[in-house]
């Protein structure tokens, strides 16, 4: 069984790398590709890389449907940097004693392999299947794969690759900078990337510190497995417009994007967990159904994840209905989780508008239109909003 091994990046994957991925394929016999987007690469260190459950989706959309490939999250479940040898190592070990692992890339990779971490080791542990362009290329790619050869005893083989001249930070330009990128992506990519906005809020990314950085992609990886594919995405779109609201309002991002990454971390376990959670938390009014999840979501991220700041646990178990005395970033956290930019309910563009300069006027609409969906429901509003709502009035008038 021959089986390959594509890494990368992936932010995000184009058409470049799907025509990549399946000329190897079928030039190699593969029997399977696993597409492996890394978690943190460690050549990246100093640029903004989306969340890892961005570029996993984004992978799933173009990838999934074939079934010769799998796309795996082995690399974003792992601690650490993204070294290539780990991820042979432990892909070889997952598979059946027969198998052949390829790692698959372009041809260009033979003049960056002996800068990666342990390049004798992974030529030793794997061979390479490498896809060339033809041309001066072609010459230049064997006299290197020659050399290697010789000094390391790798094993080496190409494969025609298409000419398609295109790179992933084209596309994040293009889309950042709200011009046409559709075309340099799969169709289903190019939804993900409209629907959930990416690469819309580089600017506030890139604020964002090495420190915090690494905490909230350790923390996407703990809620990982708690969430469904659709539930992280959320999350995700929170965190990203959470530290968006933050910095405009001068509020401390790490409260901000902590918080909004966790808020639901409690909404897909079994409700009899939810509630369990939810009433340790000591607040019986928050045990309904569709609530609950805000105090189980504070004590996991307590008691599971370490958090012990009370603002930020505070605005998690919060999160559904607001709350007396809320603060800037319950606010944030709040409107954050009912306007995302992958939300669409109706008379969101006014709340997304107001929120950019004033966070009561845009919670004031917030709240008032779940005072409408509740009564179409014919539900009653939660106490806990009644106030926030009063107090919000009263605010509002003394101004
Ligand atoms: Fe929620
Ligand atoms: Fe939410």
């Amino acid at each position: 069984m021959k089986i390959g091994l594509f890494g990368g990046t992936f932010d995000p994957v184009h058409l470049g790398h799907v025509a990549l991925a399946e000329a190897a394929l079928a030039a190699g016999e593969l029997d399977r590709l696993i597409i492996m987007p890394a978690g943190q690469p460690p050549h990246k260190t100093g640029q903004v890389v989306s969340m890892a459950g961005y570029r996993y989706e984004m992978c799933w959309q173009a990838f999934a449907g074939d079934p010769h490939f799998e796309v795996s999250d082995l690399e974003i479940l792992r601690a650490g940097p993204s070294y290539t040898l780990d991820t042979i190592r432990q892909t070889k070990h997952q598979l059946p004693a027969d198998a052949e692992l390829f790692l698959v890339y372009g041809s260009d990779i033979l003049n960056d392999i002996e800068k990666w971490h342990q390049p004798a080791a992974i030529m030793s542990e794997c061979a390479l299947l490498l896809g060339v362009r033809g041309g001066s290329s072609q010459s230049d790619s064997k006299a290197k794969a020659a050399d290697l050869c010789q000094r390391y005893s790798a094993r080496i083989s190409f494969f025609d690759a298409p000419k398609i001249e295109l790179s992933s930070t084209l596309v994040r330009e293009a889309a950042a900078a709200g011009h046409a990128f559709q075309s340099w992506v799969p169709e289903k990519v190019a939804r993900t990337i409209s629907k959930h906005k990416l690469y819309q809020y580089q600017s506030d990314m890139m604020a964002v510190s090495k420190p915090l950085t690494d905490q909230l992609s350790l923390l996407e990886r703990q809620i990982w497995p708690l969430l469904d594919r659709k539930r992280l995405l959320h999350s995700l779109n929170a965190t990203v417009y959470a530290l968006h609201l933050a910095r405009i309002h001068a509020v401390d991002l790490t409260q901000a994007g902590v918080a909004a990454l966790l808020h639901d971390c409690a909404k897909c376990l079994p409700r009899h967990e939810t509630q369990m959670y939810a009433r340790l938390m000591g607040d019986d009014a928050l045990l309904d159904r569709e609530l609950a999840h805000g105090p189980a979501g504070a004590w996991l991220a307590r008691e599971r994840f370490g958090v012990d700041d009370p603002a930020i646990l505070r605005a998690i178990h919060y999160h559904t209905t607001g709350s007396p005395g809320m603060t800037s970033l319950d606010k944030i956290i709040f409107i954050a989780d009912k306007v995302e930019p992958a939300r669409t309910y109706d008379n969101l563009d006014e709340i997304r508008r107001l929120v950019e300069f004033d966070l009561d006027a845009a919670l004031k609409i917030c709240l008032s239109e779940i005072d409408l969906f509740l009564k179409r429901e014919k539900l009653k509003p939660h106490p806990y909003t009644g106030i926030a709502q009063a107090e919000l009035e009263q605010r509002t008038r003394n101004k």
